[in-house]
């Protein structure tokens, strides 16, 4: 049964709130997931304009949410949403309404703080939390990343929220851990023998990670800038499922043990320094250019500047993990707004067989590959090679063997509605550990830092295309391409 629990939403009326939270919470009470008789808090500094039934409404018109809005279901929902109007800088007459509007006499019942603010708020709202006995045990707090904007900046927060609230009450939240197939990826690594066999430089050639955006960053601006790929993507979302495909399996699958695995894996990161820097790391910026047949301004129109800008919407990487299963294997990362078309994507590439027997199948006999889709849609499938029965000579062709997991669409949550669910029950399996956290910027600051002292600019590419030259190169000089697939058909530059 679904368990009852209050959530407040810091920044209520904010960007994340209404098109991921709201919508999420939405369809998972109606689908029974979220317990009649919990409360929503949503906080603003200015107040929300309307009931908060019309003003409801309107979000979901913007952001339809994954049922249909039902009036019923509308009027029921937004009896459990309550605005509250509370400055996050100091605390005074609102906050003291604030504590009495979420006191309870069920001590056990979760109380979750969603700080969904930029970070430089993080410090002064826990400081409140703190001030006004809202951070007891029966209070979590879950952080949306960015968690800073390098090491230092994190390690502040960290230290600054770990005054007021315990690492077991702190949930940081990465969405991407909430995606279904990224679990599956857990399950299907851990409770099959067969993969797990193969899966180490012994047999696997290299892995690609990919993660690509249509949107470009317009209505950004404030955030993006300065921001980039690297801190947006790299250090958190990629860095992430690079943590689960070469994790060693976890004693139990639980917090505790899938955390030390993840951040063993970010600890043996070969470091980049220098001139590898330049070699193995390739940003960029799009410019001008087509999407679906309509013409997209540049980066720097999106974001208003008059000046050109070193932004990065584009990053291409390729790392080496220092342990016995990885060594000499490269993880291609890569990520970008505005290419040609949105997915993520992970694809394991195994080395070709040793020897082709019959002499004719040397020819087009390609590796084994197995695709973890993401997003849109989760899929497994593998890439095998057969005989080509439609031809009269020895030939072979590669078929895919589709694994079908997504199931009954309605049993599935969305990743907002589970991590948020997950902090009800206290789950940290899917959060991130604050040392995750630190060991992922240490090896990203590296990057930045040399970016920064080169002052070069980055590298350019026209909007609706696969990202500049040199992304293809990083591959292309290690002998490897580039894979993705839409509708089954393999996609180019
Ligand atoms: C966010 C980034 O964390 O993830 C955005 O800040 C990005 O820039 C988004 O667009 C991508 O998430 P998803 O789930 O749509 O792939």
């Amino acid at each position: 049964m679904a368990e009852v629990f209050d959530l407040v939403i810091f920044g209520g009326g904010g960007d994340l709130s209404r098109r991921k939270l709201l919508p999420a919470l939405y369809s998972g009470f109606v689908a029974g997931r979220v317990a009649k008789g919990s409360r929503i808090f949503l906080t603003s500094r200015k107040g929300l304009e309307g009931s908060s039934e019309g003003w409801l409404k309107e979000v979901f018109t913007e952001t339809p949410p994954a049922c249909p809005v039902e009036k019923q279901d509308l009027k029921d929902f937004s009896e459990m949403v309550s605005v509250i109007e509370l400055g996050l800088v100091e605390g005074g007459a609102d906050w003291e309404a604030f504590r009495d509007a979420l006191k309870t006499d069920d001590q056990d019942r979760p109380l979750v703080h969603f700080l969904a603010i930029p970070p430089s708020l993080f410090t002064s709202t826990c400081e409140l939390l703190g001030e006004y006995g809202l951070n007891s045990g029966r209070a979590r707090v879950v952080l949306e990343k960015p968690l800073g904007n390098d090491l230092e900046s994190a390690q502040a927060i960290n230290a600054d929220v770990g005054r007021y609230f315990e690492e077991k009450q702190t949930f940081r939240i990465d969405h991407y851990l909430g995606k279904e197939a990224v679990q599956n990826l857990l399950a299907l690594r851990f409770s099959n023998i067969l993969f797990e066999e193969l899966w180490s430089g012994r047999t696997i050639d290299h892995i690609q990670i990919t993660i690509a955006e249509n949107q470009g960053v317009q209505g950004r601006k404030g955030f993006y800038e300065g921001t980039g790929a690297m801190r947006d993507m790299v250090q958190n979302h990629l860095l992430q499922l690079l943590c689960l495909v070469a994790m060693e399996p976890p004693a139990r699958l639980e917090a505790d043990s899938i955390r030390e695995e993840k951040l063993k894996v970010l600890k043996s990161l070969k470091p980049l320094e220098g001139a590898d820097i330049d070699r193995n790391v390739v940003r960029a910026q799009y410019q001008a250019g087509a999407m679906f047949g309509e013409a997209v301004p540049s980066y720097v129109d999106d974001v208003e500047l008059d000046t050109p800008s070193n932004t990065e919407t584009f990053v291409a990487l390729k790392a080496h993990i220092e342990n016995w299963r990885w060594a000499g294997v490269p993880f291609y990362l890569r990520t970008g707004k505005r290419l040609p078309d949105r997915f993520a994507e992970i694809v394991i590439q195994f080395k070709n067989v040793p020897h082709s027997p019959h002499p004719d199948w040397g020819r087009g006999l390609n590796p084994n590959r197995f695709i973890i889709r993401l997003q849109p849609e989760d899929h497994l499938a593998l890439r095998m090679m057969v005989k080509n029965h439609a031809s009269k000579s020895e030939t072979l062709k590669e078929v895919e063997m589709n694994l079908d997991v997504a199931g009954d669409d309605s049993t599935r949550l969305g990743p907002y509605l589970r991590l948020i669910l997950d902090a009800v029950r206290g789950d940290q399996s899917l959060f991130v550990h604050r040392k995750e956290v630190e060991y992922a910027w240490r090896w990203v600051d590296r990057i930045i830092d040399h970016w920064n002292a080169s002052g070069e600019p980055p590298e350019s590419y026209q909007a609706g295309t696969w990202g500049p030259y040199e992304a293809h190169d990083l591959m292309t000089r290690d002998r490897r391409e580039w894979f993705h697939e839409t509708s089954g058909k393999r996609a180019g530059r």
